[in-house]
């Protein structure tokens, strides 16, 4: 079936228009959100392609009065025009952004997210994070208890210190929509995560209490080098920051991830996550997380010959927070599904990849490191994996996706931090 498709891993950006719904969003840039079509499976009606694309974080936009910036350097409302969100609200607007000069390309059902961008000659750290939007204007809150979610990843590009996250974060799914934050989710509002940012709007209204505390599902926090996967249940002003993570290095299995690895991330391939719950329904309590990989058309053995899964009864971090159970409950109300690409200035991403969490050593992902290696690019193979697993709606038709899957790549190498997330699928847990 046609919708079983490659990552067509061109470059070329794909977008649709929609038109502002009120006064408060801006008419100096047009917010053209990037397609980027989803996949929602069952076991009666196989897969279905949805009508998603991606829509960039409030932060990342103009906020504008005539000339004025709304926002002071800082980030802070600029306090002459916005003492108070009713008068920001009417003196200010936001805009739409150039999502290709932000750092996000989409083609097909991939989208290609970049640390830095070089326009006139000068490169910036750009580092965005979007989010996926249904067509109705609103986020997409898949609902993964008892579930499965799958996509494929192309980390090839992301040496050490860069971090390229997909997780779920249970944020407003209008992204608090309201006569004073008209554009809502439209214009990316409403972020909030389990590391409870004070921001200076919060879903699109001037936040003057922070902190924001939301419950945080990271499915994958990765770069070529190390990864990790890792719950953070929250109770209602604070979370389960650290969370118990899985981390193949840390666990001991030091030669899984990386180039030339069990799992070659020189290469892209199939990351699936499952949230199993005690009796196997949707509405069960969450027991286990568990991930699998497909490359080459082939599972990756586990690197932990017991299966690389957290567990409900092995997380003391998380107890205070209500740990899976709460966790669980997020995933089972639905969770809007965030995507970034960032480094980090003041701990270089150790956390993520160096000493116990990985092999790259404390200063080699510094900012000023990878930019320094930035715009070279490597020889990187793009060989598109072979996909015959059983995928949620693989068939036995001999139909086109075998066949695009066997295509190389048509871009040549992907600049030195990017990452390519394409092929994303929520779905019932598959079958073994
Ligand atoms: C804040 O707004 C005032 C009034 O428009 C403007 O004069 C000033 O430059 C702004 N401050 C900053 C830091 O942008």
């Amino acid at each position: 079936m046609a919708l079983l498709r490659a990552c067509k891993f061109s470059l070329a950006a794909l977008t649709f228009s929609r038109l502002a719904s009120a006064q408060v969003p801006g008419t100096t840039t047009a917010e053209n959100h990037p397609q980027l079509p989803t996949y929602k499976c069952t076991n009666s009606g196989g897969c279905v392609q949805q009508d998603t694309s991606v829509v960039l974080d409030w932060d990342y936009r103009w906020i504008h009065s005539g000339n004025t910036n709304c926002k002071t350097s800082n980030g802070r409302p600029n306090t002459s025009v916005c003492p108070n969100q009713a008068t920001c609200s009417r003196n200010c607007v936001i805009e739409g952004v150039d999502y290709a000069a932000s750092g996000v390309t989409t083609s097909g059902n991939s989208v290609t997210m970049y640390q830095y961008r070089t326009s006139n000659g000068v490169t910036n750290s750009v580092s965005p994070r979007i989010y996926l939007l249904g067509s109705d204007g609103n986020y997409v809150t898949p609902k993964l208890l008892g579930q499965e979610f799958t996509f494929d990843v192309d980390l090839s590009a992301l040496p050490c210190g860069e971090n390229g996250a997909l997780y779920l974060s249970e944020m407003s799914s209008t992204g608090g929509r309201s006569s004073t934050n008209p554009g809502g989710a439209n214009y990316g509002s409403g972020y909030c995560d389990a590391q409870c940012p004070y921001q200076a709007w919060k879903n699109g209204n001037m936040d003057q209490a922070g902190p924001y505390c939301c419950n945080e599902m990271d499915i994958l926090e990765a770069n070529s080098r190390a990864n990790s996967f890792t719950p953070h249940p929250c109770n209602s002003n604070d979370c389960d920051k650290i969370g118990c993570s899985f981390n193949p290095y840390a666990s001991g299995y030091r030669n899984y991830w990386g180039p030339g690895g069990t799992l070659d991330t020189s290469r892209p391939f199939t990351v699936v996550t499952q949230f199993i719950t005690n009796d196997g329904t949707t509405s069960g309590t969450l027991a286990t997380i568990t991930r699998r990989y497909i490359q080459n058309g082939r599972a990756v053995a586990s690197a932990n010959p017991s299966g690389d899964s957290i567990y409900s009864n092995n997380c003391q971090s998380g107890v205070q927070y209500g740990g899976f159970n709460t966790m669980g409950q997020a995933l089972g109300r639905g969770m809007v599904l965030a995507f970034s690409i960032w480094n980090d200035n003041s701990g270089n991403m150790n956390w993520l990849d160096s000493g116990n969490a990985g092999p790259c050593s404390s200063t080699e992902g510094a900012p000023s490191n990878i930019l320094a290696n930035y715009p070279n690019t490597r020889d990187y193979h793009h060989i598109v994996a072979d996909y015959h697993y059983q995928h949620p709606d693989d068939d036995d038709d001999d139909d086109d996706e075998h066949q695009n899957d066997h295509r190389p790549s048509n871009s040549n190498t992907n600049p030195l931090g990017t990452v390519r997330w394409c092929r994303l699928y929520w779905t019932h847990l598959l079958r073994d």
